[in-house]
């Protein structure tokens, strides 16, 4: 129960908030002078003070400015009878955490306080993560709700208990990265994790990177240089983007893993695999199968165990937790105490497409908290979002992601009628009302269309 010291020299506004704040379920404590309030403050301070400026004895805003002496991250909530800017711009720069006019309205002052107790639980968070001394990969590092999310911690659950190959399918920053280390960090913590980007290097150092070559194998290679797979020991091999991987070398990978046994480049000795394999690409590789730039017998040899990653923009559900992760995350990295994104923001967020995922969503919160001057991000500090209207965004990109031709024939118009609805429903959380919008038909003429298409559709 969050306490409550309400400070004001009129007594019939004290009693009213009393009552009030009681039944809302507060502790509440009351003072009708400064120095009484200041007194009560210090034997037993409370999460949030609501304080008049005009007192009796003393200015509000040197009671301010002693509460805050006595704790820094008191919550004050000033209640002023001036509607003037100075007032206003004087309390908060005092530090007062939000201010509410004369005659105070109880809407208004509900949500302050129920923000100021928010911000507070931000800010014990934060400190708790701050304590924290070292920091190491735990399922509950990833983020999600939704079926989807909990189908892959129990795939997650279940392949550390082996050593079986995992492939992770996803966009880029759908987190691919991010569950390869969970899963390594819960089969074999004490072991090497060693990622390799397949599409980073030539094919032929890739081959050597991999495997490793002895000493005068080609010009250059004036020593015998281990390769991954051997520095990785038991650990795990992170082969990334596994569908930039050359058709040669895909085929000596694929004798690796059937093998379990492989040759350093220029070299004669047999060497064991005893790493475990995992893959990553943001391509759908079975695509790349069937129009035959990557080999089914390889793909078949990884895809042992599948995790498929949702788009951020199919579980926006899991923004709020995201956003409250990321930030912990980066105010721990910059040193800053980021509490939260203004809900004007917050309602841009949920709209916007997402098309580099959760990386995009944490880069976008770095910069802002890099520039941002208070401790909510709005609007203003994130003007690449800002400037756009986010549904059109949103929209836009679905239509992106449109195939007009389906095995090698046109689409026609109906068909594409139907599958942008259908789009529109799966990739928003609208209700009808929304959608129509979006879509710019009127009520009856989208529930024709959802009868004419056969498509069901719950949310009102
Ligand atoms: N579900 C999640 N919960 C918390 N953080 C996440 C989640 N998914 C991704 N992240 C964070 O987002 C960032 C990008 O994730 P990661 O590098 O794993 O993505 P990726 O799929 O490998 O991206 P790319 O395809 O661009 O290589 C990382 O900082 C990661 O910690
Ligand atoms: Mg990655």
């Amino acid at each position: 129960m969050a306490s409550i010291l309400v400070i004001d020299d009129d007594a019939s506004i004290v009693e009213t908030l009393d009552l009030y704040l009681t039944e809302e379920g507060y502790k509440v404590r009351t003072a009708l002078t400064g120095t009484e309030g200041l007194n009560k403050y210090v034997q037993d301070p409370s999460d949030v003070v609501i304080l008049d400026i005009r007192l009796p004895d003393v200015d509000g805003f040197s009671v301010l400015e002693d509460l805050k002496e006595e704790n820094e991250n008191v919550k004050v909530i000033m209640i002023t009878a001036f509607h003037d800017m100075e007032t206003t711009i004087n309390a908060m720069k005092g530090g007062a955490f939000d201010y509410i006019h004369k005659p105070v309205n109880v809407d208004e002052l509900d949500l302050a306080i129920k923000k100021a107790i928010k911000s507070l639980e931000m800010e014990k968070k934060i400190n708790g993560l701050l304590m924290e001394p070292s920091r190491s990969f735990r399922v509950g590092d990833i983020i999600g709700t939704g079926n989807e999310m909990r189908d892959i911690f129990k795939t997650i659950g279940t392949v550390s208990q082996s050593r079986t190959t995992v492939l992770i399918q996803g966009e880029s920053g759908t987190g691919k990265e991010l569950i390869a280390k969970v899963i390594h960090h819960n089969t074999s913590p004490e072991e090497p994790f060693i990622a390799v980007n397949c599409s980073a290097i030539v094919e032929t150092l890739l081959e050597s990177e991999l495997f490793g070559h002895e000493k005068g194998s080609f010009t250059g290679a004036i020593a015998r240089k281990l390769g991954k797979f051997e520095l990785a020991r038991f650990g795990t091999v992170f082969l990334d983007e596994i569908s930039e991987m050359s058709i040669n070398l895909q085929a000596k990978l694929l004798r690796v893993l059937q093998e379990m046994e492989f040759e350093r480049v220029g070299g004669k000795d047999r060497v064991k695999v005893t790493a475990r394999i995992m893959a990553a690409t943001n391509k759908d590789l079975k695509t790349l199968v069937n129009e035959g730039k990557f080999r089914d017998d390889l793909y078949y040899r990884l895809n042992i165990v599948a995790i498929n990653l949702p788009s951020l923009r199919t579980r926006r559900q899991d923004i709020p937790q995201l956003i409250d992760y990321l930030l912990a995350k980066i105010n721990l990295d910059l040193h800053k105490k980021i509490i939260g994104v203004s809900s004007e923001m917050m309602e841009i967020f949920m709209k916007y497409s997402w098309p580099g995922n959760v990386r995009e969503l944490e880069n976008l919160l770095v910069r802002a908290c890099v520039v941002s001057k208070g401790q909510v991000l709005g609007v203003g500090d994130f003007p690449e979002l800002g400037k756009e209207d986010p549904t059109k965004f949103a929209s836009n990109a679905s239509v992106d992601l449109f195939k007009p031709v389906v095995s090698g024939k046109l689409l026609t118009l109906d068909e594409v009628e139907e599958r942008y609805i259908r789009k529109v429903i799966k990739e928003t959380d609208k209700n009808k009302g929304e959608i129509c919008e979006i879509l710019g038909v009127s009520r009856p003429t989208l529930e024709r269309k959802l009868d004419k298409y056969d498509i069901t559709f719950e949310r009102e």
